[in-house]
């Protein structure tokens, strides 16, 4: 299927679990991919693996906390594929830690990453969507923003606040042809997942209680992800706005 043929492609995040797998996708299905991440160096390996299958891609250096490098490497990737037309905010970060352990500088720094990151990459990329009319937004929460998740309280507040924004700028960016979508993923096995379960004590306890939670019977993998949120980023899903879709194994069944 080629059903992004030419179509400037943006995740942030792009050198991780979800986030490579997600341009990998992309980058099979024939879109141009600007892989933005802090580690540039993941995001480089991205960009070149995605090449080598004979894909277009190129590796931005991005810290979504900072609204100077969002602006740089939204400019750069602009100049270098063209305008905008999906953004993938997927970058991410956690810490296992009951809330009443937790700390200040900790809580601004999962703000930081989960909610303004997303923030500025939108302020950054709406106007130019809102003036070509036409634009295809998806936002990587998490079950956690909807059901909760013990240990992950600043997290979920931030993944939670990110689904109410979508929807809200869903509404505001209707009438320019922009839509805002969000997928949910469960526990996935990444590097963000390997780090909590380490963060829990006892890891493979951990894990072993999100396997038997999970009505599919087994932890998602980055590769269950690209799917669902190549969807919501394609013309299948022009009359889809402000929704939410868990990917999750069924962890989750919302009405
Ligand atoms: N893995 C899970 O179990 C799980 C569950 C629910 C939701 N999610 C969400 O999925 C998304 C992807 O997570 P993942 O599991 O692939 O994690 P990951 O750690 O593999 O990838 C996250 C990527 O984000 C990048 N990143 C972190 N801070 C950044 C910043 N300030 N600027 C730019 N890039 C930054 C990291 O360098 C990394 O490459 C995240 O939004 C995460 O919250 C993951």
């Amino acid at each position: 299927m080629q059903r992004f043929e030419s179509k400037v492609v943006v995740v942030t995040g792009g050198g991780g679990g979800i986030g490579g797998a997600t341009c990998r996708r992309f980058g099979s299905e024939r879109a141009r991919v600007a892989v933005f991440d802090l580690n540039f160096a993941a995001a480089q390996k991205v960009a070149a693996d995605i090449r080598e299958a004979g894909g277009a891609a190129d590796a931005f250096d991005c810290d979504i906390t900072s609204r100077s490098s969002v602006d740089a490497a939204v400019a750069k990737a602009e100049a270098t594929l063209g305008p905008i037309d999906v953004l993938v905010n997927n970058a991410g970060w956690d810490i296992f830690r009951p809330f009443a352990k937790t700390e200040p500088a900790q809580w601004q720094k999962l703000i930081a990453i989960n909610l303004t990151g997303a923030l500025h990459m939108h302020h950054a990329v709406l106007p130019v969507m809102a003036a070509r009319r036409s634009g295809r937004i998806v936002n990587i929460a998490s079950d956690a923003a909807r059901v909760g998740s013990s240990g992950e309280a600043v997290y979920a507040a931030c993944k939670g606040g990110l689904v109410a924004f979508s929807k809200t700028i869903a509404r505001e960016h209707a009438r320019h042809g922009i839509t805002v979508n969000v997928v949910c993923p469960g526990p996935t096995d990444t590097a963000l997942f390997a780090g909590y379960k380490e963060g829990a004590g006892n890891p493979e306890k951990l894990e072993e209680a999100f396997r038997r939670s999970i009505p599919l019977g087994r932890i998602g993998q980055p590769d269950d992800l690209p799917g669902a949120i190549l969807f919501f980023a394609s013309e299948d899903a022009a009359y889809v706005t402000g929704q939410v879709l868990s990917v999750s194994g069924g962890l989750t069944m919302n009405g």
